[in-house]
């Protein structure tokens, strides 16, 4: 049985594929590079194809069984999704894993909240057995906060004070795969959260912690974040992404005790916390910043 993971050189997909590779899963992964076909994990098998161009989608469906889809941000995400539902049906896909984003509704002026919607529909319209999973925000993106946490003690993630259920991209892919492997998850959506209220102070307060230094929330000030962000993401992402943090800073993005259970039943376990992403981050980001100066001071 062949599964094809769409994205799966990406933070999620990369953690889906290794995920069914150690269920020992028959594993297609596509990636738009055709450099990254070389660099794929062994024991998959790389395809190259484009989620703009239907055209390049047949070749990637063909003799694929079950398929993990997730649609980059992107300005053409709905169209890109839709035309990965389309090659699917084409291809005879008989269960499809579709990641959305966790209260897909309750954004409708963020893009990339507002695009998925029509995707969730055409894939529940497709008559293809489907599961949807809907992650609240990553743990994983801290990752890029590495250089002002690490260098100036501030925690820049404008989440807010409210709170947000933020969840391990590591479950995320669990929870993707159980659905891909296991039966009884057909027709289901599963929200897929963190155990953990996080805002802004309390996690500037947990990285302090593991770092043993003060840390210190950088504030709700989304002007001052997008004249930041900008100089890394194109001007449209700022756009939306700032509409999603004054949501979070206003009404939190939270999980009900159904999204906690739904969570729990996918993974067949609690999700892993905040604090334990903290403690693994850090500890790999210190042992970096020593071997960095043990380099300098032997070079
Ligand atoms: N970050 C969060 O907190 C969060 C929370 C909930 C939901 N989400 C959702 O998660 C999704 C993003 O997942 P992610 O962070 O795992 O993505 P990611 O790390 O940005 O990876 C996306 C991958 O897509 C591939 N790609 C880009 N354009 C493509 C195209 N035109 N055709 C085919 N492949 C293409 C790229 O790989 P190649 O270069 O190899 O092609 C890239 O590695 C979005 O839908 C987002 O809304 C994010």
């Amino acid at each position: 049985m062949k599964i094809l993971v769409i994205c799966g050189t990406g933070t999620v997909g990369s953690q889906v594929v290794a995920n069914l590779l150690k269920r020992n899963a028959d594993v297609r992964v596509m990636t738009s590079s055709a450099e990254k076909v070389q660099t794929l994990p062994a024991g998959t098998e790389g395809v190259v194809g484009n989620l703009k161009d239907k055209a390049s989608l047949v070749n990637v469906f063909k003799g694929i069984e079950r398929a993990f889809l997730l649609t980059p941000v992107s300005q053409t995400e709905t169209e890109e999704g839709l035309n990965a539902v389309q090659a699917a049906k084409s291809g005879g896909v008989k269960r499809i894993v579709y990641m959305s984003v966790h209260r897909l509704e309750d954004i409708p002026d963020a893009p990339h909240f507002a695009g998925k919607i029509p995707i969730e529909k055409a894939i529940k319209e497709s008559g293809i057995p489907y599961t949807i999973i809907r992650p609240n925000s990553f743990y994983q993106n801290d990752y890029w906060l590495k250089d002002p946490i690490m260098q100036y003690g501030i925690y820049p993630q404008p989440i807010g004070n409210v709170g947000v259920h933020r969840v391990d991209v590591r479950d995320i892919a669990e929870g993707a795969v159980n659905a891909l492997l296991n039966d009884g998850h057909a027709g289901k959506t599963y929200s897929l959260v963190g155990p953990d209220l996080i805002t802004g102070e309390s996690g500037a307060k947990i990285f302090g912690k593991y770092l043993g230094k003060e840390v210190v929330y950088a504030g709700d000030d989304l002007d001052k974040w997008a004249e930041q962000a900008k100089m890394m993401l194109p001007e449209w992402m700022v756009n939306d992404f700032r509409v999603m943090f004054k949501h979070f800073q206003t009404k939190g993005f939270m999980a009900t005790p159904e999204h906690r259970a739904e969570t729990e039943w996918i993974l067949g376990r609690k999700p892993r916390s905040f604090e334990t992403f903290v403690s693994e981050a850090t500890t790999a980001w210190k042992q970096e910043a020593k071997a960095g100066v043990t380099a300098t001071a032997t070079s």
